[in-house]
């Protein structure tokens, strides 16, 4: 669906050069939710804005749809961002339009006839549920909604992929929510291929089946999103899975262990057996299932307090049970 094949990207201004992107190869596929993760001034925005040629690459291929972005000549090129709907964070809203005209705005360009602009808003309109704001100015509007009508302008032009440039990160949580179903509705009824961008950990694990993590320029790991999450393999995205369960310092005083279950290994056998075997307390501190991609992965923040030597051989009987072992800092 798409291919990003050693994609470049140097800014130049002046004398001084910034290298936003350095050999980026990519593979998504029909139907993915791909995430692509990374801290601020990673290259997300750059990354994402190449696809579609806002941003022209300093060297790359990117196949979209089988046809090769840096090929087109602009007026290929505009035909083509056609099936390419991208949403922001800053929604990018004409103000002085109402929500039915800001749907109607690529229709617009492309000289549709009336009587279809109108039976598209409408049901586009109905699709992110704001049938009664049609008449509404965007400042009328909250966020979220404010987001749900770049969603639909998006999708006007019926698109085959959606880029989302930090799309939920101006949105509360609940909202951000909501928004997060809603791309989740659109890729599953459509099959649009969604390729998201974020800084947030919690939006990937909600909706990307696959990610890729950027750092610096570079994906430094990509995979499913089950699996890397669950077996972070470096620190950059070990910081990321991370993110939302930090623990109150006083829990870090003895020997506490982060541990993650997976593949359908329970707890409790787990963890009663490392009580007889090796004779010990296991204190547990906190404990929550989450769900990557509707998939169970256990976690508990565990404590015992036994020499080192054992604690060694507890993690290393943990770690042949399938559990995850990380040693959390003191
Ligand atoms: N138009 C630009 N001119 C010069 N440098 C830029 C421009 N846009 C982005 N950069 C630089 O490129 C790097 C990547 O930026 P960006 O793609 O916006 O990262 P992110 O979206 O992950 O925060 C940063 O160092 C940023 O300062
Ligand atoms: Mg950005």
């Amino acid at each position: 669906m798409i291919r990003i094949s050693n994609l470049s990207k140097v800014y130049t201004k002046g004398r001084n050069k910034v290298v936003a992107l350095q050999d980026i190869n990519l593979h998504i596929n029909k139907g993915d939710i791909y995430g692509i993760i990374g801290l601020s001034g990673a290259g997300k925005s750059s990354l994402i804005r190449c696809i579609n040629r806002i941003e022209e690459p300093t060297s790359g291929d990117i196949w979209v749809n089988d046809i090769n972005m840096i090929d087109l000549n602009p007026t290929q090129l505009r035909k083509a961002r056609k099936k390419i709907g991208m949403i922001f964070q800053s929604f990018n809203l004409l103000y002085s339009k109402t929500v039915f005209e800001n749907i109607a705005f690529p229709l617009r360009l492309d000289k549709t006839p009336e009587k279809i602009i109108k039976e598209k808003v409408n049901s586009l309109l109905e699709l992110v549920e704001l049938t009664d704001k049609i008449h509404a100015y965007p400042a009328q509007l909250s966020g979220g909604q404010k987001q749900r009508v770049g969603i639909a302008r998006a999708l006007a032009n019926d698109p085959d992929v959606l880029l989302c440039d930090e799309a939920t990160s101006a949105l509360d949580p609940k909202t951000t929510q909501q928004i997060l179903n809603l791309l989740k509705t659109i890729n599953k009824n459509f099959g649009l291929t969604i390729v998201v961008i974020t800084h947030e950990m919690e939006v990937i694990k909600e909706i990307c089946n696959r990610v890729a993590i950027l750092e610096s320029g570079r994906i430094i790991e990509e995979g499913n999103t089950i699996d890397i999450f669950s077996q972070p393999g470096n620190d950059i995205t070990k910081h990321f899975v991370e993110q939302s369960q930090e623990l109150p310092e006083e829990f870090l005083k003895g020997n506490v262990l982060n541990l993650s279950f997976m593949h359908g290994t329970a707890h409790e056998p787990v963890i009663s057996k490392v009580v007889k075997t090796f004779n010990v307390d296991v204190n547990i501190l906190s404990g929550k299932i989450e769900f990557i991609q509707e998939k169970q992965i256990g976690k508990l923040t565990v404590e015992i307090n036994v020499e080192p030597h054992k604690l060694l051989d507890i993690i290393k009987y943990l770690e042949e049970n399938h559990v995850r072992v990380e040693v959390m800092k003191k």
